[in-house]
């Protein structure tokens, strides 16, 4: 077992120094023996290799401890796989170019049909006694036998297919990506070397593949791609996977909504609290089953454990003045006292003599309701439902039964002259420039306020969203803002934000959140177009939003807080949300301009593997992250839930 394993409830952080290309497996016992896999079939024509079986090494030679019931089983499933394997081919001689992972492989007229890219291969090096896996990712290229490739004759050949009786014999050649050696335990482990010339290359069985790649675990993604019956599954218990944030990229119709809904759904079945900001309101009858019939039909056929249903827990909820398709949707609007004063400066891109003055006048209002409770409890405009009271000892519900220090209201009064002639909320002598930008500040309050996300006159009667109604376990809260204006959106998704990550700093994970109230989950928070919110273009003036996404996604994973940012253009995404996803699923990507971010800072992939991402069919992807050995190519599997499309 690894240490990721056990959940310490407490802030283990384990997840700081586990990983880096290295293995759980250390603890692992090497026997020191090797499949020794027939070796000396070398030397016979290869027909008798291509097809079946090249018999296994009958004489199973591996010194000592016969009584071990459990290595004679682990001999008999080595010989059952020697019978089973198909040839492929040889490894070459190095040519130019040539890296450390890489290896070419040489396939004989007879054998080069089971040349697939994308296969999982074995190579059996008897010179230096290792089986390595690799996986062939580039070819098959085509060279012929007697002739050179431009030579007159292959030309008049293959110009002149019907007049020429001819046809010169060929052969096929591709890259393998090494991946690791076999060890006895059928692990893969880093390998300092590279397979010697003429070791035998063979399909690696498809059986055996889903534990070597390290794909086993209880969330079920889809299927290892040109292996149908190969499960990719991942470990919602890692904290290696989701709390360290997820990216999903992709063009549009790539995938991507399909994905994510697919990572709800097995986060929800995990136990986790999902809340997705749905852009574009797709998400909001995942309450009902997959409807579209060749969706479902994928499922009953590949995934009978995952038929379509609906998620049982869902609320949706909408901003006040957004609009939702959702039959119960809730509205809800944001306390401005907990979205952090740089985030409001941020989104409403306030000036250096505005946010000054911003801060004097939160910290005013903040000092005051301290002294003066009442007061500040009611705000002057309009008072504030669902306000606890100032005695409210048990739970309420706007989440933690804290006092919330002033309304919008309070803060536009604050900065209305009163009788006296000074803003009530500022030093009674004010300079006539102090006093302009107080009006353009208060202009842009009000601007904030007509947004109606916010507490003041309008939103009286709205409540508060209840923060730690999205915390509970198998819950799934959409915050539908598809029909919501930009500036309600950013506010509502940043206030989400702190408000949750407060929470889970607060409260562990397995902690009750008040009396009454069970453990708090793990809670997985998706953002759908996340550009949306900050782009590259808009990073320079959003500082304090990338500085809260990237506290929380720090400090966030140490408390089984996932982030998972969606995108359709990573291209705009800033760089700093890049790092922050550590498991990504990437999606057809064809412009340049959206591949080459994802692929600088994605590490471990093989180069060769980039050049398929461009031609990836819809719910395909490649799927990386610290959890996995070796990046894989996946088929998602359909969503079980229904998904409104909207465009
Ligand atoms: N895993 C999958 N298996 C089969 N079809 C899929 C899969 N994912 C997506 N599709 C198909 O592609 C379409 C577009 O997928 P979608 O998730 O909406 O892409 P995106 O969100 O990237 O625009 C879907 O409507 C569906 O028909
Ligand atoms: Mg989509």
């Amino acid at each position: 077992m690894s240490p990721d394993d056990a959940d310490t409830g407490a802030d283990a952080d384990t997840d700081a120094t586990r990983r880096s290309g290295g293995e759980e497996h250390g603890t692992e016992p090497a026997d020191g023996t090797e499949p020794d896999d027939e070796r000396d079939d070398e030397q016979e024509d290869e027909r008798e290799l291509m097809e079946e079986a090249d018999n296994a090494n009958p004489e199973g030679d591996e010194p000592g401890d016969e009584n071990d019931s459990g290595r004679a089983a682990a001999d008999a499933a080595r010989e059952d796989l020697a019978a089973s394997l198909t040839t492929l081919g040889f490894v070459a001689f190095d040519g130019q170019g040539t890296d450390n992972t890489s290896s070419g492989v040489l396939v004989s007229e007879q054998l080069r049909r089971h040349f697939r890219r994308d296969s999982y291969v074995g190579v059996d090096d008897a010179e230096q006694g290792i089986t390595f896996l690799g996986r062939v990712v580039e070819g098959p290229f085509h060279s012929p036998h007697e002739i050179g490739s431009d030579s007159a004759i292959s030309r008049t050949t293959l110009l002149h297919p019907d007049r020429t009786m001819f046809r010169p014999t060929y052969y096929a050649s591709g890259t393998i990506e090494i991946l690791g050696e076999v060890g006895p335990d059928e692990s893969v482990r880093p390998t300092s070397t590279r397979p010697r010339p003429y070791s035998r290359t063979f399909i690696y069985p498809a059986e055996r593949l889903r534990r070597m790649l390290g794909l086993e675990g209880d969330m079920q993604l889809g299927s290892l791609l040109g292996y149908a019956d190969v499960r990719v599954e991942a470990d919602s218990g890692k904290k290696a996977f989701l709390p360290r944030n997820v990216g999903i990229f992709g063009t549009v119709g790539s995938g991507k909504s399909n994905t994510t809904q697919v990572l709800m759904e097995e986060a929800l079945r995990a136990g986790w609290a999902v809340v997705v900001i749905d852009v574009e309101g797709e998400y909001v009858r995942m309450d009902q089953g997959n409807d579209d019939d060749i969706l479902a039909a994928v499922l009953r056929e590949q995934f009978p454990d995952r038929l379509p249903r609906g998620i049982p827990d869902i609320r949706v909820y909408v901003p006040n003045a957004g609009e939702t398709e959702a039959p119960d949707a809730m509205t809800f609007k944001v306390p401005i006292a907990d979205v952090p004063d740089e985030i409001i400066a941020d989104i409403m891109e306030f000036t250096e003599a505005q946010i000054r003055m911003w801060g004097t006048v939160t910290s005013q209002a903040r000092r005051r309701a301290e002294t003066e409770p009442q007061r500040s409890r009611m705000g002057i405009l309009g008072s504030a439902p669902g306000w606890p009271p100032p005695t409210a000892a048990g739970p309420s519900d706007t989440g933690a039964a804290r006092r919330r220090p002033y309304t919008l209201s309070t803060l536009i009064d604050g900065l209305t002259e009163g009788e006296s002639g000074a803003p009530p909320l500022l030093s009674p002598k004010l300079s006539q420039a102090e006093k302009s930008t107080a009006s353009t500040l208060r202009n842009k309050l009000f601007a904030l306020a007509r947004s109606d996300v916010l507490d003041w006159g309008r939103t009286t009667s709205v409540p508060y969203l209840a923060v730690d109604d999205l915390l509970v376990p198998r819950r799934l809260s959409v915050l539908d803002v598809s029909e919501t204006n930009d500036t309600a959106r950013n506010i509502a998704i940043a206030f989400l934000l702190q408000a949750l990550f407060e929470r889970v700093i607060e409260i562990p994970k397995g902690t009750a959140l008040g009396p009454g109230r069970g453990g708090r989950p793990p809670v997985l928070v998706v953002i759908e177009e996340v550009h949306t919110f900050v782009s590259r273009a808009s990073a320079g003036r959003m500082r304090a939003v990338l500085d809260q996404l990237q506290v929380i996604s720090r400090r966030g994973r140490k408390r089984w807080m996932g982030l998972a940012l969606v995108s359709q253009q990573p291209g705009h995404v800033p760089e700093e949300l890049f790092e922050l996803a550590n498991t990504r699923f990437i999606h057809q990507l064809k412009s340049a301009g959206n591949l080459a971010p994802v692929r600088a800072t994605t590490g471990g992939v093989h180069e060769a593997l980039w050049s398929t991402v461009p031609a990836l069919g819809p719910g395909q992807c490649l799927l990386t992250g610290s959890i996995f050995r070796n990046p894989v190519f996946v088929q998602m599997r359909p969503a079980r839930s229904r998904r409104m499309h909207t465009a």
